[in-house]
């Protein structure tokens, strides 16, 4: 697996770095939010896996933890950039604050398909903590609730990444860095497994 790694874009060390200020940035804002309930944190399987259990175990005030799946391609295997909820979540989150946590925000419309689906639900805010953004492939805006505010750990460029939780065919999720996958093994994996829809360009 190692070998498929072109080059490291962030090193464990410098992800978990960025992960505790991102905390810090949440432990701060919801110290001065007088909530009632403890907030939400929903986790978009199966990308944000691996930032979710980084993120949660720094945050100091008391939460709740639920996960929620996001489909784009019916029976088919390309994405048809109209994303359904394949699984739900097991809370209620009406009058709750929620923190939707994605490992990467692309185009925007896993995210803003999920807003819309929890605003629906009463959320009182929704805010995102996604591990990266790529502003640049944008095709819908990201629309907050309430107070909810945008985290983002790093803006990543346009190419192709890997690791921390991120898969190309559904492998490399388990490398503890983010990294960029060799031409070469791009192709392999691309000619052994079906065409599915990536979350980053090449
Ligand atoms: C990836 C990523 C985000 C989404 C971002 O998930 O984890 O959830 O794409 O893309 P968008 O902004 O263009 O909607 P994917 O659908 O690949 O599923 P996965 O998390 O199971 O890998
Ligand atoms: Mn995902
Ligand atoms: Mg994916």
């Amino acid at each position: 697996m190692e070998d498929d790694i072109e080059s490291v874009v962030w090193s464990s060390g410098q992800i978990s770095d960025r992960v505790s200020e991102l905390a810090t940035e949440l432990n701060y804002d919801f110290s001065i939010e007088s909530t009632s309930s403890s907030p939400v944190f929903v986790g978009v399987a199966t990308g944000a896996f691996v930032f979710l259990s980084d993120l949660v175990r720094r945050i100091s005030f008391p939460i709740s933890v639920d996960l929620i799946r996001v489909s784009s391609y019916g029976f088919g295997t390309l994405s048809n950039g109209n994303p359904s909820i394949s699984s739900d979540l097991k809370l209620d989150v009406s009058a709750k604050h929620v923190v939707l946590v994605e490992d990467i925000v692309d185009t925007g419309n896993t995210l803003s398909r999920l807003i819309e689906h929890l605003k629906s639900k009463g959320a009182s805010s929704i805010s995102v903590c996604t591990f990266l953004d790529k502003p640049s492939r944008r095709k819908t805006v990201v629309k907050l609730v309430g107070k909810g505010k945008f985290y983002r750990g790093f803006e990543c460029p346009g190419y192709f990444v890997v690791g921390y939780g991120m898969d190309f065919a559904e492998r490399y999720r388990n490398l503890p860095y983010v990294g960029v996958l060799k031409p070469g093994c791009y192709q392999e994996v691309s000619e052994e497994l079906p065409k599915k829809k990536m979350h980053t360009s090449i």
